[in-house]
């Protein structure tokens, strides 16, 4: 049976408007709302998009109130489980999972483009030594744009899906390049005969003085943090990069605007400033203070990690991050008293009439930084570890964007500007 539109009608001259029902494979029914401003001559207002679906997309499916996230269709429980980062790439990049053969190759692309211009390291040397290094990718991806522009045939499918490998294949050595600068050690070089984690951890940290063996323990938590932040549909960055890409304009450009969108600490950069407060918080004694902090409506404060735009119920993701961080921590044989202030105010958090009635829950980010820390990286590199891995879903979503082009994005406004006024000399002001 299907849906009866939506009848609008306006109350002020009597018009309607019947406005379809677009349903999806799954998910809330939307209102297509295309005809209302030609017909009714209103547009439509939504601030923050909250309640406005911008494309159509057969990547990534989030319930946020059941705590459900898929990638094509695959549960993330179960890809976290079982896959792999590349494979869950080659799975978000081309809709379906591999084949054995399908998978080597891919992995072998992945790996054969993994170096970049050398032009780069000069590019990034350029850099103050202590540049934030989301500032550093932000300028440093978008620059690929002009390593790669002339070549590229945007009609070109082929092409389009090069430039996609490229990124995702380039990312961990752009990364690493802009973490060995602050560190003033000198270039590493990607090692064709280490996975993709092995390799990044290795242009990460390896010194010429001495040999470097990666630990398996990190590379495996690597790969599971990769999984599950590789897409997470319509986000602020992603949107970003859709934004961009609507233009036609270069790939390498949409994803540095993703990486800006993405440094934000409403997103991504959440990673960083979770870590920030539980330092800042030091003590569980201090827990119970902060999370009234939190609830004051005069304090800017939130608890960063926590609170969702989608996810009204756990993230899926930060149940299985909370795990991983147990896991890592115990392999290493380390314990973190900041682990323990997290779950302290995790707790504190759940129960507190404030968090449940807003349908407060920990995010992705709010555990991920305990395991990067373990694992060495600094906590200004949070949110470029986030990039790496979000880079798989911005090539998806631009490729997907691209394969089927739509209009320019180009929202509309309500001015409540000035209306028209004569100007004025400035002798006269
Ligand atoms: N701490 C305290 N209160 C919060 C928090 C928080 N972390 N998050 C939301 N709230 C409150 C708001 O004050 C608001 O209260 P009100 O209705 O009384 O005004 C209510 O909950 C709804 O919050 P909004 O800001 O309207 O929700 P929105 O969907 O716009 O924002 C966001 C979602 C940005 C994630 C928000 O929850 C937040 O700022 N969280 C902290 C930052 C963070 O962890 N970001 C990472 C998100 S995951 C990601 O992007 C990878």
């Amino acid at each position: 049976m299907s849906d009866k539109p939506v009848i609008l009608t306006d109350q002020n001259t009597g018009k309607s408007v019947e406005l379809p029902i677009i349903r999806g494979t799954e998910g809330e029914p939307t209102l297509d709302i295309k005809s209302v401003a030609p017909e009714l001559g209103y547009f439509t207002y939504d601030p923050g998009y909250a309640g406005t679906a911008s494309c159509t997309s057969k990547i990534t499916f989030i319930d946020g109130g059941k705590g459900i996230l898929r990638y094509r269709g695959y549960p993330i429980e179960q890809l976290a489980e079982s896959s792999s980062f590349l494979e869950v790439a080659f799975l978000l990049l081309n809709g379906e999972l591999p084949n054995q053969d399908e998978y080597t190759e891919f992995v072998n692309e992945i790996t054969y483009h993994s170096m970049v211009h050398e032009k780069l390291n000069t590019f990034i040397s350029g850099f103050h030594f202590d540049a934030h290094p989301m500032a550093m990718m932000a300028g440093v991806v978008g620059s690929l744009a002009a390593f790669y522009h002339a070549k590229l045939d945007m009609n070109n499918p082929v092409e389009r899906k090069l430039a996609a490998m490229r990124m995702i294949a380039k990312m961990p050595t752009l990364a690493a390049a802009c973490y060995r600068h602050y560190m003033g050690w000198p270039s590493a070089y990607p090692l064709n005969n280490l996975s993709y984690t092995e390799r990044f951890l290795h242009m990460m940290f390896s010194v010429p003085a001495e040999s470097y063996k990666v630990s398996p323990v990190a590379a495996k938590a690597f790969d599971l943090l990769f999984i599950l932040h590789a897409d997470h549909e319509q986000n602020a960055s992603t949107s970003t990069v859709r934004l961009v890409g609507s233009t036609g304009a270069n790939p390498y450009a949409c994803v540095a605007a993703g990486i800006s969108a993405l440094w934000g600490p409403a997103h991504g950069g959440a990673n960083e400033e979770v870590l920030k407060m539980l330092e800042q918080i030091g003590h569980v004694s201090n827990v119970a203070k902060f999370v009234d902090k939190a609830k004051d409506r005069d304090d800017p404060f939130r608890l960063m990690g926590f609170g969702h735009r989608v996810y009204k119920n756990y993230d899926p993701r930060a149940s299985i991050i909370r795990e991983a961080a147990h896991e890592v921590l115990d392999e290493l044989g380390r314990s973190d008293p900041l682990m323990d202030l997290a779950m302290e105010l995790e707790r504190i958090a759940l129960e507190d009439e404030y968090f449940i009635e807003k349908k407060l829950y920990p995010n992705v980010d709010f555990y991920s930084g305990i395991i990067y820390r373990a694992l060495g990286i600094p906590v200004s590199m949070f949110t470029v570890m986030f990039a790496i891995a979000r880079t798989v879903g911005w090539v998806s979503q631009w490729l997907e964007q691209a394969n089927n082009p739509s209009r320019i994005g180009r929202p509309r406004q309500v001015y409540t500007g000035p209306a028209e006024r004569p100007y004025v000399d400035i002798e006269q002001r």
